[in-house]
């Protein structure tokens, strides 16, 4: 895979990374439900990934239980790492630094991949870095052959955060919107378990979506009638909510289901869009980028396409497996901050830790 010039790090690489010209970065991500693991080479791009998806084991609870998830990354993380290095066919000493996500995220679950990147990072004697999970996620559509330039305004939408971002460089980025109360994931997961929908219920309620007419019910597209860029979903769950209990003993509650689903979705998408919109304009960017697990919606990627279109600016996204959480994303974040020295004292590596909340503003600059 080919690097984007503009991304590759240029300055002198400070104390292990001296005079080294590769540089083979290992990312490990624990936030959630996923234990992701990928291996990133400065000058070769993404070397191999690995992602073990624990959904099996939550969908019986309807969600993710918190200390089960933390339990099945001890479980799987080091399998994985080993399973990683196999399939390049490159062994332990390959490694010269480590970057894990430290936050936000559940806080067990955060720890086990801190724990495991430090002490391994120790034993082999490389730095460590800590990553924010929203930088990784941010960053990923430069992993892309065709990558987005900046500045970009990033849309982040995600089980946890829904976010419009200013980012004009890496490590400068500028909170334009937030939700102010669901995330446009968990929204998505929340109505399709009202709906009597399998866990994880985004990809269920899209598919779902797919059979249904999006203009038999009418949704609010909330706080779209006033300036500004938050947000707000729970009305959309409770408007789905009240008009679920009215319908669903009709004669054809199948039909009303799906409807309702594509009725939502078209909400969600049509709301996120408008914003998208007028971040567009009030930054004049020409390019905006999507991630995070709702990024893969399809119905997104094609409402926000034709707004782009009309609007005249570009849409970037990550391949749909790195929308969703993955390693990649933080081996990569993790080599760009890793080389410019971001690692130990000054950065708060010194010690295991883990940040189940971390605002994206706190971050330090990279200067490349
Ligand atoms: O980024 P992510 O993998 O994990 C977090 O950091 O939260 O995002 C997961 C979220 C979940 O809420 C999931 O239901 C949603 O992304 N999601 C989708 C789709 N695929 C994943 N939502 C709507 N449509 C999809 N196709
Ligand atoms: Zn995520």
């Amino acid at each position: 895979m080919s690097v984007d010039p503009h991304i590759q790090v240029n300055f002198p690489l400070l104390s292990t990374f001296r005079n080294r010209q590769h540089v083979n970065i290992l990312g490990i991500e624990t936030s959630c439900d996923e234990t992701g693991v990928a291996l990133y080479s400065d000058v070769d791009g993404l070397l191999a990934d690995r992602l073990y998806s624990q959904i099996e084991l939550h969908a019986e609870f309807g969600g993710v239980v918190p200390e089960l998830a933390s339990r099945d990354h001890v479980r799987k993380l080091l399998p994985l790492i080993r399973a990683l290095l196999d399939s390049a066919g490159l062994t332990l000493d390959a490694i010269d630094g480590i970057a894990y996500t430290q936050g936000p995220g559940l806080i067990g679950a955060l720890l086990v991949g801190s724990g495991m990147a430090e002490a391994l990072a120790w034993a082999l004697d490389v730095p460590a870095l800590g990553v924010h999970h929203m930088e990784g996620h941010l960053l990923a559509p430069l992993l892309e052959d065709e990558p987005p330039e900046f500045p970009f305004v990033a849309l982040l939408v995600s089980g946890g955060h829904t976010m419009l971002v200013d980012v004009t460089e890496v490590g400068q980025y500028r909170l334009l919107g937030e939700t102010l109360d669901d995330a446009a994931g968990e929204a998505f997961d929340k109505t399709a378990k009202l709906l009597g929908l399998s866990y994880p219920g985004g990809p269920a309620l899209a598919a779902l979506a797919q059979s249904g007419d999006p203009q038999r019910f009418r949704f609010p597209r909330p706080m779209t009638d006033r300036p500004g860029l938050d947000f707000s979903f729970s009305g959309l769950k409770t408007h789905t909510r009240t008009l679920w209990e009215k319908q669903s003993l009709a004669p054809d509650a199948d039909q009303v289901k799906a409807d309702i689903a594509a009725g939502f979705e078209l909400a969600v998408v049509d709301t996120l869009a408008i914003k998208c919109r007028r971040a567009m304009q009030q930054t004049g960017h020409q390019q905006l980028i999507v991630a995070g697990g709702v990024g893969a919606n399809r119905a997104l990627r094609r409402g926000l396409q034709q707004a782009g279109a009309k609007a005249g600016f570009q849409v970037s996204y990550p391949r749909p497996e790195f929308c969703t959480d993955n390693g990649a994303m933080i081996a990569f974040a993790g080599c760009l901050r890793l080389q410019t020295g971001q690692y130990g004292k000054g950065y708060q590596h010194t010690r295991i830790d883990a940040r189940p909340r971390w605002p994206l503003e706190e971050l330090p600059a990279v200067n490349r």
